[in-house]
């Protein structure tokens, strides 16, 4: 148990920093939540036209995942690996520095994932263009790419444990897309390359 909280705690810290909303700031471009959608990932960060910040933003939210669970496995294994990663996705979706109103999760999914399979990593970035290629919604490319992660995982890679995690961050990721679905469902979702 002191274990478990401890990774979870960690996690979290690691995971509640954001920074498409520091980089925006530093950069003096305001508060991103008050741009696009309001959200503070990359796709809203590339609404202010600035791809380097953007660029930056993905690696920042993808590699706190990364980290979280690749020091806890350093430390205390994978167990509690597979929580400080859990707690990485939670403090990125409900930073308590932003009264629990944080991103999406897609970065901080794939950079999850990026260190629990590398392999299943690609095979999600390699969806994600290839939705965004055809259709130019981040939204729906992120949704794609996550319901068919757990199911590579379960049924391709045949990791169970690595499955069950990213399902669970996958309904996450969902729930907290639940906007874009409804815009896109009604026609209303803006494209990559918008100003939405
Ligand atoms: O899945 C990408 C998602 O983050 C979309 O962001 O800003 O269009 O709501 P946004």
């Amino acid at each position: 148990w002191p274990y478990f909280i401890a990774a979870l705690v960690f996690g979290y810290l690691l995971g509640s920093i954001p920074f498409g909303l520091l980089l925006t700031k530093f950069a003096g471009l305001g508060d991103i939540r008050n741009i696009g959608s309001g959200n503070i990932g990359t796709t809203n960060v590339l609404r202010t036209g600035n791809k380097g910040l953007a660029a930056l933003t993905l690696l920042g939210d993808m590699l706190k995942g990364t980290a979280a669970y690749l020091i806890a496995y350093r430390y205390y294994g994978p167990d509690m690996a597979v929580t400080a990663g859990f707690g990485a996705f939670l403090g990125h979706l409900f930073p308590v520095w932003l009264r629990f109103k944080g991103g999406k999760g897609v970065a901080t999914y794939l950079g999850i994932l990026l260190a629990l399979n590398w392999q299943a990593a690609i095979a999600f970035a390699v969806i994600w263009i290839a939705v965004a290629a055809v259709t130019r919604f981040s939204s729906l490319s992120a949704l794609t790419a996550s319901l068919a992660t757990p199911l590579l995982l379960a049924f391709y890679f045949r990791e169970p444990q690595a499955s069950e995690l990213m399902a669970l961050l996958s309904v996450l990721l969902w729930i907290k897309h639940a906007g874009n679905i409804k815009r896109l469902l009604s026609g209303t979702e803006s494209r990559i390359g918008s100003k939405g």
